[in-house]
Parts: C-alpha cells; structure tokens; sequence
C-alpha cells in the first residue's frame, strides 16, 4: 500500500514537472531580432512558405536594441503535442497587429483563432491575413513562426500563480468587481508539439514593426505604375469591350495604369482552365500589346483552382490535394512539380506576352467553399498548414515568374499571412464597410501586407466621392466596380472632384513611389497607424500637468483607439469622412501641423474638429514636410521617363528629405542601381526660403527633370 502511494507521488511529481512551464533560450537571429525553439518545431512554417530572407543590413542600420522583455517571464511548455506559451505584460501596455482587423486597432482583451478566411464582420482571428505578430506599445513585436490555426489571449487569462494576480472580490458587495479581472500576459495556443518564436527590439514600436518587416525581406516595392490608377471590368467582356473602357478613360481625361479582367478571359472559370477564351480573345498578344502601347497593362483575375479543361490537368493531378474547390484541382505548390505545371502555363499564355499581373481570389475562404482540414496533400503539408500558407505560395511563385524576367509586377491578393511583406501584392475583399477599410488600412501596417479600401459601388454620390477619397490615399488606387457598372464619371455631380483626386494620387506618385521605396529599404509601412507616430504619445497627459483624462482632451483621445485617421507616407495624416458626416475629430500628434491643401497651421499636440465639404478629404501635414509633386499626367513615367518636380513644403522647420529615384521598372535596384537625393529647404541670409537637391549620382537612373519649389505656409 505504501508502494503503491509513493509510486503514486512520483508520478504526480513527474506529470506536474512536466506540465510546468520552461523557459525559452534565445539567440539573436538578426540585428535586435531574437529567435527561441519551443519543443521541437515543425518542418513547415510560414517562413518556409513565404522563403523570406531577412535583410540584415538593413536592420543593423536601426537604433540597437537589447532583448525588450524580461526573459524569465516568458514561458513555454508542451502538452499533448500542443505548445502553450505565455508572455508577460504591463499594467499600461497596448498590443497591436494580429493580423488584417477591420474593427479594433487595440487587441489587448481580445481572444482570437488565428484563422486564414475571408473576413466574417468580426474581429475574432478570421481574416485574409492573420499575420501571428503583435507589437506592444512598449516597443517591441512576438512573432509566432507557425502554420497553424492559433489561439490567442492576448490580456484576458489569469493564472492562479501569476505575479499580478488581482484579488479575488465579492461581487455581492464590492462595486469594482469586474468580470474580466485584470491579466498580466498573452498566451498562445499551438496545436503542434513545437514552434519558433521570435521576439523583435524595438526601441519604439515603429522600429520593432520595421524589423519584423526588414526580417521579412523588406516591404514591397510596386513598379511607378502600380501606383497609377486601376480600373477592373465586367465579367464576360470581350477584347474590344476592354479596349473602348480604356479609350472611355482618356477621352475623359481620366489616369488609368493598369486594367483588370474580371473572369472571362479564360474558356473555364471556377474552376480555371488558365487559357484564353479565343472567342472573347481570339488574339490575346495582339490585344496585351496593343493595350501597352498606350501605356496601359493588363491584370489578369483568377483563382488557382484546376479545371478539368487546364491544358496541365491530367498532369497535376498527383500533385494536388485529395479534396477539390468547384470540382477543381487544388495544387499542390510546395511541390516542385506542382508548381512547374501550373506556373509554368502562366508564364507561357500570358507572361510571356505582356500580362502585367493577377488578382489571386480565392485563396482566403470561405469554408464551404475550400478544402477541409481533413484533406490531405501529397507534400504531407498538412490541410491546416495549406489553409494558412496558400495565399504565401500563390504569391512567392507569381512573383518569381515577373522577377526572372526582371519586370515588377503588382498585382491583388485575398489571402496572406506573415513572410509576405515582400510580396507584391495588395489584399482586398467582398466586404465593403468603408469605416472597417480604414481600419483595416491601419492594420494592415501591424500585419507586414497592404490592403486597399476599394470602391466598389455606392448608394450615393456622397458615397462615392467619399470613398474615393480614401482609395486615392491607400496602397492601390482601385476601381472595382466592375459589378456595379459604376464608372468614376458616373455620378455627374460629383465627377469633377472625383477627376481631380485621381489627378491629385498622380502628381504625388513620386511621394508615394519614395513612401514604398522606405517600406523596402527601410521597413516603414507606407501607411499605418497613428499609434507608431512620433509625437503620438499618452504620456503628454502627464506633461499637460493633467492628472484626470477627462480634464484633457488629447489625453483622452490617443488613450482611446483610433480607428479612423492614419498616417501616409513619411509626412500626412489622413483622417477621412464617412457618408453622411459633415464634421470629424482630428487628434494631432503634437508637432506643428499644416493644412495639406492651403499650408495653413492647423494644430499642435491637440484634438481639432473639422468641416472639410464635401469635396474634401482632410490631410494634415508635419513642420517641415517636403512633398515632391509631378504634374498630373494620365499614366505613370516609363522607365527612364525624366519628369519636373514641384517640391511643396510645409511649415517652418528647416526640412531635409530623401527622394527615391530608379528606373521604376525593373528589379535593378536590388543590384544597386538606384539613389536617394537629398531635398532641402532652409532660410538664405535675408530670411527668404530656398530649396536645392542634391546632384544625381553618376551611373544611376536618374528620373527627376527641373525641380521648382512652392512654399505653402505664407
Ligand atoms: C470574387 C472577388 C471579386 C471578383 C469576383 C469575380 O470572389 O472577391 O473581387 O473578382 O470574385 O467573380
């Protein structure tokens, strides 16, 4: 009997030792990026999917710094071939990211299943990117390196053991009860038996979402005319159909760059036979060139799912997944041969004759429609893993097909997930909340992909023009009406300040082209939130000698969550207006900040209300900003294109800038052959403003033709 109690004890004593958490050992990967293994990690991970190299370099260039968290306060233990690990957090710590939400920017409180799908209208983890990376406002990032659906909680359990446990209360007779007591970390669930882990320095925010984003490869960088403006067209249309909506657009005067076809281009949809349909496109090199020879390119919709007419079908078949989407083949595209056959048909019909890039759909969700966890692929990537990585793969290898020819391409994606900051490709969907695409602009900062607020269709001209307002300052300026029918003249009240915008995302396509050349080089998310803003900062409450929020309305408004103004660029604020809002809060971070439009000062460090009308969108500007304007051309330079400069600058701050400058076509830059030029605007001796660039340098591309000045603030 004794035997048997003491066996017993042991027993308890191993099982406990094992169920007890351990620490993680962590080595520096990169510059101020550190990496632990957790158990024993899996063979494929989303950086295996995504095959992201980091770029170290790059990331030696940011402030140094040291491991961002108390080490012994992050744990980890695997049970039941499942790991959980757990991160600490402070009483004043916010957490960002966790991939692409559309209504919460704040994600401390929240519980989520990190799920690839086509977003549902909840924040709850299902998402076209569910990027497993979050950022605390303490300035550092968590990167959780897996493939698997996710669970996160990320500031809602509490452990008995943990070391700010609050104290149980009564709520029959304590007011303060609550019923989400106070937690002090984050924990993840993941159902595999190991995991890498990586931890980003900061020191601010911002630099721990450059390195996550540097560690990726760097952001990517469009050719000058992903930037342009696009326009996509009603299925079923015919070669002669897309051709009269292209001369539709310059007889209106109207910037068009690149012109997608919806399905139809292909014999088979849903499933694709990726071959022209010769009735709709009896030549469909003839129409790719004719198209290019009015500088407009040709993007091509499609899903990846195989249709039985594919010239490649019989083929693919044993590199394809065990279920089918529409009855089609699902590929397998971490397999060599899978990726051969089904790539290598892209590249043959349409590639090689100018198409210019894809519209990947499909890739997201939605659950009835793809295959089930309980399918299997021949590789052994595993449903799970497939769900979560398809969209990665659909774009590492598209891509490829563009870089082997030294053409850039960019193209639109509905699925993707951390490792795809490289990737150029902008995430878009059939949701269509304008408040939520804004949101999920912001976000998009936190989840190392870009998301483009569309317009689509709209109830009124208000909402049209208002929408547009948003698309001309996003990632990608897309009409995606193709449904609709609705044109960007098509509202005639509106037609005109419509026009103007889209002349307006032209003109500042060299701001636009150095803000991406910054998330390339640099990390910087060409749009994101006010939250990784210098200046953007609770502490002020303490600084305004105000001890109570309330007695301090800026205090107050960057405590709250903002989810509808947003940074562009290295120098504008965004703070858009939804239909049927006439006046709108601005928070300005604290720095002296212009109007965009008049050069005006417009606040500091303070909560200003604004009535823009309705042909406005508000955009601020920071002391000394430096803003390179083109004239407002129809299509974007070509490659060598030399174009005049108006340098707009802002405020009275003595400004200093770098201008982005390659041939805006070709993958050259990533043999050097490109420069940064310094824009500056000081004050001479008598006091007036004077602006100079630098001298191009030699053996570079050099686009940048007369440069004049305009100084806004008078
Ligand atoms: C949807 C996609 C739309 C459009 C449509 C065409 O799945 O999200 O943008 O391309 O397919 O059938």
């Amino acid at each position: 009997m004794k035997n048997i109690k003491q066996i017993a004890l042991i027993v308890a004593l191993v099982f406990q030792a094992a169920l007890s958490y351990a620490q993680l050992s962590w080595t520096e990967t990169a510059p101020g990026v550190w990496k632990a293994a957790a158990g024993v990690p899996e063979n494929y991970d989303l950086l295996k999917a995504s095959g992201a190299t980091p770029n170290k370099e790059a990331l030696s260039t940011i402030a140094h710094a040291g491991f961002p968290l108390e080490q012994s306060d992050i744990s980890i233990k695997v049970v039941d071939g499942k790991t959980y690990l757990r991160f600490p957090l402070q009483q004043d710590e916010q957490l960002y990211g966790f991939g692409l939400n559309f209504q919460t920017v704040h994600q401390r409180g929240k519980i989520l299943q990190l799920h690839v799908d086509h977003y549902g209208g909840k924040d709850n983890g299902r998402t076209h990117a569910p990027s497993p990376f979050y950022v605390s406002s303490k300035g550092y990032g968590v990167f959780i390196n897996s493939a698997r659906y996710l669970n996160i909680y990320a500031g809602t359990a509490v452990r008995a053991d943990s070391k700010n446990a609050p104290v149980a209360k009564d709520r029959n007779t304590d007011k303060s009860w609550s019923a989400r007591p106070y937690s002090d970390a984050v924990e993840i669930l993941v159902p595999a038996a190991g995991v890498e882990v990586y931890v980003f320095g900061g020191p601010t925010p911002l630099d721990a979402v450059r390195r996550f984003n540097l560690f990726n490869g760097g952001g990517c960088l469009p050719p000058r005319w992903g930037l342009g403006f696009t326009q996509r067209v009603k299925t079923l249309y015919t070669a002669d159909e897309v051709k009269k909506e292209v001369a539709a657009f310059r007889e209106k005067g109207f910037p068009l760059d690149f012109i997608g076809l919806e399905p139809g281009w292909q014999s088979k949809s849903y499933p694709c036979s990726f071959s022209w349909d010769s009735t709709r496109y009896p030549d469909p090199a003839g129409f790719v060139q004719d198209l290019l020879k009015e500088n407009i390119r040709v993007n091509l919709w499609t899903n990846p799912y195989v249709s039985p007419q594919a010239p490649f079908y019989k083929a693919i078949v044993p590199y394809s997944g065990s279920h089918t989407v529409w009855n089609g083949l699902v590929p397998d595209f971490t397999t060599q041969q899978g990726r051969t056959l089904f790539f290598d048909q892209l590249k043959n019909n349409q590639v090689n004759i100018g198409v210019s890039g894809y519209k990947i759909d499909e890739v997201d969700g939605y659950d009835y429609y793809l295959w089930p966890d309980v399918a299997t692929f021949p590789s052994g990537v595993t449903a799970e893993q497939m769900r979560q990585t398809f969209g990665l793969l659909v774009q590492r290898y598209s891509a490829e097909l563009y870089h082997q020819q030294n053409k850039r391409t960019f193209g639109l994606v509905r699925g993707s997930n951390a490792g795809g900051a490289s990737f150029p490709y902008v995430i878009y969907n059939d949701y269509y909340n304008h408040e939520d695409f804004i949101t999920a602009l912001i976000n998009s900062g936190f989840a190392g992909v870009l998301w483009t607020p569309e317009a689509r269709a709209s109830k009124s001209s208000e909402e049209w023009l208002r929408r547009f307002q948003t698309v001309v300052f996003s990632p990608m300026a897309m009409i995606n009406a193709w449904a609709s029918g609705t044109k960007p003249w098509s509202y005639e009240d509106v037609a005109e300040p419509v026009k103007q915008l889209a002349l307006l995302r032209m003109q500042m396509m060299p701001y636009w082209y150095t803000a991406f050349a910054r998330y390339h080089f640099q990390g910087i998310p060409p749009f994101r939130a006010m939250s990784l803003e210098e200046g953007f900062v609770p502490e002020s409450k303490k600084e305004n000698g105000s001890a109570s929020l309330e007695d301090n309305p800026y205090a107050e408004a960057v405590s709250k969550e903002i989810r509808d103004q947003y940074m562009a660029g290295d120098y504008l604020l965004v703070a858009p207006l939804f239909t049927g809002q006439k006046t709108r809060k601005v928070v300005l971070p604290k720095g002296r900040w212009y109007d965009f439009y008049t050069g005006a000062f417009a606040g500091d460090g303070e909560v200003i209300t604004v009535t823009p009308g309705l042909d406005k969108i508000p955009v601020y500007v920071k002391d000394g900003a430096i803003i390179p304007m083109m004239k407002p051309m129809l299509h974007a330079p070509v490659a060598g294109e030399k174009v005049d400069l108006t340098v707009r600058y802002y405020g009275n701050k003595p400004g200093s800038w770098l201008l982005y400058d390659d041939d805006g076509e070709t993958y050259n830059y990533e043999k050097g052959d490109y420069s940064w030029r310094e824009i500056k605007v000081e004050k001479d001796k008598a006091g007036k403003w004077k602006g100079s660039i630098s001298a191009p340098l030699k053996g570079k591309p050099n686009t940048v033709g007369n440069v004049t000045f305009e100084y806004m603030t008078k």
